[in-house]
């Protein structure tokens, strides 16, 4: 039987996905992303090496293992083109790399949408990463989006002139700058050739492997938190990525998906406006900024961070079906000395264990309850579970018995290595 494992975010992005997907690959077969693009920041070390991804799994590092970029993500080519020439001077094979015929294209007018959208969003900023990932997503479901396939087809042109002409007359009416038509077609026409070695159909290649009992792993993108339905909106992404996204972001269907491991930190961190109920908008979170190396990996900004948050946590272990945690930055948390969890939600004199409607909108009016936790403790290269200190193992287990569902992996620091499987 063919194994499927999916990474998912649990919070709000950069939990360690890319870490966590890296090291599950080096068992698999393919490893695949299926959702957002670009605003994604995958850091992993792996072998002495550290290497950013935005858009090519991280599994291709291992060196069996085949990359599939699949049909529900948004690929900017500019990007995409400079991830392979970093992946080929690390000496990756790329002709493991397969694309999506069906991934949608993001296209410089897509970019400066992003800015124009933001703009006009007044006092409801999103804090977006701008690399045009929500207009392109729009144009999708507008109907007007290119594809990787449109590129080959005769009126890949005519269509790539209609749009820019369209956007072109918006960008006027706001007094943005006019794109250069020429520049954008002649460009692309260079990338549909770049481009043409890559591309497959990836559902049809996913679902024979799946026939060769193939392990396959996803790694996810963004988080539930920021997921277009199941999160904060409108302070989202403009895809799902949540476990549904990854169904009709590759094609698999549900039968085959029998691990889901939700990915978090032993802190928070979230990057962009939003809500943030455990936030430590003080001393506490620039330390664990600091001790955490918390600055995007995408935009370099600093992450706002906070406290562990059991109470989305276990939501988002629900609308996943998580049936295992990866807890990454556990030595960053024995270094804070003291950690808090939060677990529960106090608002209008009642105390609430779960994820509830009622907070929405008024999560600056929720106060936290936290139990705290001493965490003062250094953790040793290839350390067992069971050797680990007593502090690490009681804040670990008060996690589990609030999530429901084992912690599987522990990071110990960033190295893929840095593992602890249980
Ligand atoms: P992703 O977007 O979910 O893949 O996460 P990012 O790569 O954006 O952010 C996670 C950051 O934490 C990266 O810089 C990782 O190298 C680092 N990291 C992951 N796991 C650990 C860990 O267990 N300990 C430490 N110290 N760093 C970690
Ligand atoms: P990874 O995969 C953290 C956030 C942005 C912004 C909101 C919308 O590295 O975890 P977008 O550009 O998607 O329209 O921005 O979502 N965001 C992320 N935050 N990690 C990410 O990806 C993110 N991708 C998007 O900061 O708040
Ligand atoms: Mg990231």
């Amino acid at each position: 039987m063919a194994n499927v494992a999916v990474v998912l975010g649990l919070n709000y992005g950069d939990e360690g996905k890319g870490k966590v997907s890296t090291f599950l690959a080096s068992k698999s077969d393919i490893a695949l992303r299926c959702t957002g693009g670009n605003n994604a920041g995958h850091t992993v070390e792996f072998k002495g090496d550290k290497i950013v991804f935005h858009l090519i799994p991280s599994g291709i590092l291992n060196e069996n293992t085949e990359a599939v970029i699949g049909n529900g993500v948004v690929i900017d080519p500019k990007v995409l083109f400079e991830e392979i020439q970093v992946l080929q001077e690390h000496n990756i094979d790329l002709n493991k790399l397969h694309i999506s015929t069906r991934a949608h294209l993001i296209f410089p007018y897509h970019i400066q949408e992003d800015k124009l959208f933001e703009d006009l969003k007044e006092d409801d900023k999103v804090g977006t990463t701008a690399r045009g990932i929500g207009p392109c997503y729009m144009d999708k479901a507008d109907r007007i989006g290119l594809r990787v396939i449109d590129m080959y087809n005769p009126t890949f042109e005519k269509k790539l002139r209609r749009n820019i002409k369209n956007k072109n007359k918006i960008f006027a009416l706001y007094n943005y700058p006019i794109l250069d038509e020429e520049e954008i077609v002649k460009q692309y026409l260079t990338y549909r050739d770049m481009m043409k070695p890559y591309v497959i159909d990836t559902v049809a290649y996913l679902h024979k492997a799946l026939e060769e009992n193939k392990n396959i792993v996803c790694e996810g993108a963004q988080a539930t938190g920021l997921d277009m339905d199941l999160g904060d909106y409108p302070m989202v992404t403009s895809s799902n990525p949540t476990i549904g996204g990854i169904q009709t972001g590759s094609g698999i269907g549900a039968r085959y998906l029998n691990e889901v491991y939700g990915v978090c930190k032993a802190y928070a961190s979230r990057v962009g406006e939003g809500p943030f109920i455990t936030e430590q908008n003080n001393e506490i979170g620039d330390t664990i900024r600091e001790l955490g190396h918390e600055y995007g990996a995408t935009t370099k900004r600093p992450r706002r961070c906070g406290w562990m948050d059991l109470v989305a946590l276990k939501y988002a272990v629900n609308v996943n079906g998580v049936t295992a945690l990866a807890l990454n930055h556990l030595d960053t948390i024995g270094k804070l000395g003291k950690a808090k969890l939060c677990v529960g939600y106090q608002l209008d004199g009642k105390v609430y264990d779960e994820y509830s409607d009622d907070i929405i909108g008024r999560e600056n009016e929720v106060v936290p309850v936290y139990e705290e936790f001493d965490t003062n403790f250094a953790i040793e290269k290839e350390i067992s579970y069971n050797n680990l200190p007593i502090d690490a193992k009681r804040y670990i287990e008060r996690i589990e018995k609030h999530l429901g569902v084992p912690v599987k992996f522990i990071g110990t620091g960033p190295d893929n290595e840095d593992t602890i499987i249980r």
